[in-house]
């Protein structure tokens, strides 16, 4: 199917046409072009450490599950059963010997080979074909990541970028905990949603506890490389006073918002406050909807009140900006906007949009377009 059209693509200021936002056929090259293609963000190493304990989540359409192999190594499968396709673990995370499918339980090895598969003949057996199929996966700090493509650039990029602004902020991110993830299902584009955390330009106008806390003057953003942009802010000086979330007694760089972005689909953000960092990971369910799964991460020495503290904060700006996020996919789908005007502060929003542009064009389905639009 051809939907990358010349006519359809980036145009310096605007959005995407809204129908890269509403019709379906968009999302499933968005996900062979995008979320196949990419690192993305898919746990915590803290709960892999022992052979046979998993995690399992989803890569855009892909479930997938993350062991700690017998031989010690860490290992990205696809979680889909090579008989008739059962997802074969179902469960968030556990440990386990081998994988049985619950279907017509075929079993598969931690390293995804094939073990048992009732009433199979030992040729098909053996058949490296019917193994798990395994994906790479790098890790940055605490966090792990799965590419899908094997061409993909290493994630060592990333790494190097966002690790010593990990330092720079004071965050102990080798010690740091997941005390607790939080699934938002949201009737949005997971376009609409990355877009809404690329600009705070709605923060004073949608986000009042937000705003009481940072100082959305000091509020900037800072281009690593195509894939890793970061903000930063700091807190009001007027909450450093009064000690909100008890930053008066904070070091200086314990007292700044840090906001990443990865792609898009992944961001993470570093509150004011005790020791925490926070994971936003976007998987799109369909055109007009994605889950966002937060993960919430502490510094071990962080108090019950802090954690629910934090997270409650969080959750309060993120409700927020689900009501504005399913609001403008209402908009979107109304027929009446083809593209919306950004202003000049929104040229985060322009960049992710030309980013989504070039990926969406890069391949031989469609003739290439953009070319001279998408230079800076
Ligand atoms: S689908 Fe998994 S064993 Fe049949
Ligand atoms: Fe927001």
């Amino acid at each position: 199917v051809t939907v990358v059209a010349a006519e359809s693509g980036y145009k310096p200021g605007w959005t995407l046409p809204a129908a890269w936002y509403t019709e379906p056929e968009w999302l499933h090259v968005e996900d062979n072009r995008i979320f196949e293609r990419s690192w993305q963000y898919v746990g915590w190493l803290g709960n892999l450490t022992t052979p046979g304990s998993f995690l399992t989540t989803t890569v855009g359409r892909m479930p997938v599950v993350v062991v700690h192999g017998n031989d010690g190594e860490l290992r990205a499968l696809v979680n889909v059963c090579r008989h008739r396709g059962s997802v074969v673990v179902p469960e968030a995370c556990g440990s386990r010997k081998t994988f049985q499918c619950r279907y017509h339980a075929w079993t598969y090895n931690l390293d995804g080979t094939l073990r048992k598969a009732p009433r199979l003949g030992d040729d098909a057996r053996s058949d490296q074909g019917l193994a798990l199929e395994r994906l790479r996966l790098e890790t940055v700090g605490p966090f792990a990541f799965v590419c899908a493509d094997a061409e993909a650039e290493s994630l060592s990029t990333l790494a190097a970028e966002w690790l010593p602004l990990l330092e720079e902020s004071g965050l102990e991110y080798d010690n740091l905990v997941l005390r607790e993830s939080r699934t938002y299902d949201v009737k949005a584009n997971w376009k609409v949603l990355a877009e809404n955390f690329l600009e705070c330009y709605h923060c004073p106008v949608s986000h009042h506890g937000f705003s009481r806390l940072i100082d959305l003057d000091t509020y900037a953003g800072h281009v690593h490389s195509d894939v890793f942009w970061h903000f930063r802010s700091t807190a009001r000086a007027a909450a450093v006073e009064t000690n909100t979330a008890g930053i008066g007694d904070l070091p200086r760089e314990r007292r700044d918002l840090w906001n990443f972005v990865v792609w898009g689909s992944f961001m993470a953000n570093i509150y004011p406050g005790a020791g925490n960092i926070s994971t936003n990971r976007l998987i799109p369910l369909a055109v007009d909807r994605t889950l966002a799964i937060y993960d919430f991460y502490f510094e071990p020495s962080a108090t019950d009140e802090q954690v629910c503290e934090n997270i409650e904060f969080i959750d309060t700006v993120q409700q927020e900006d689900i009501a504005l996020c399913e609001s403008v996919q209402r908009g979107l789908r109304s027929g009446r906007l083809d593209r919306g005007r950004f202003v000049d502060t929104e040229v985060f929003l322009d960049r992710f949009v030309r980013e989504v542009a070039r990926h969406m064009a890069d391949d031989d389905l469609a003739a290439p377009v953009l070319p001279e639009a998408l230079t800076l």
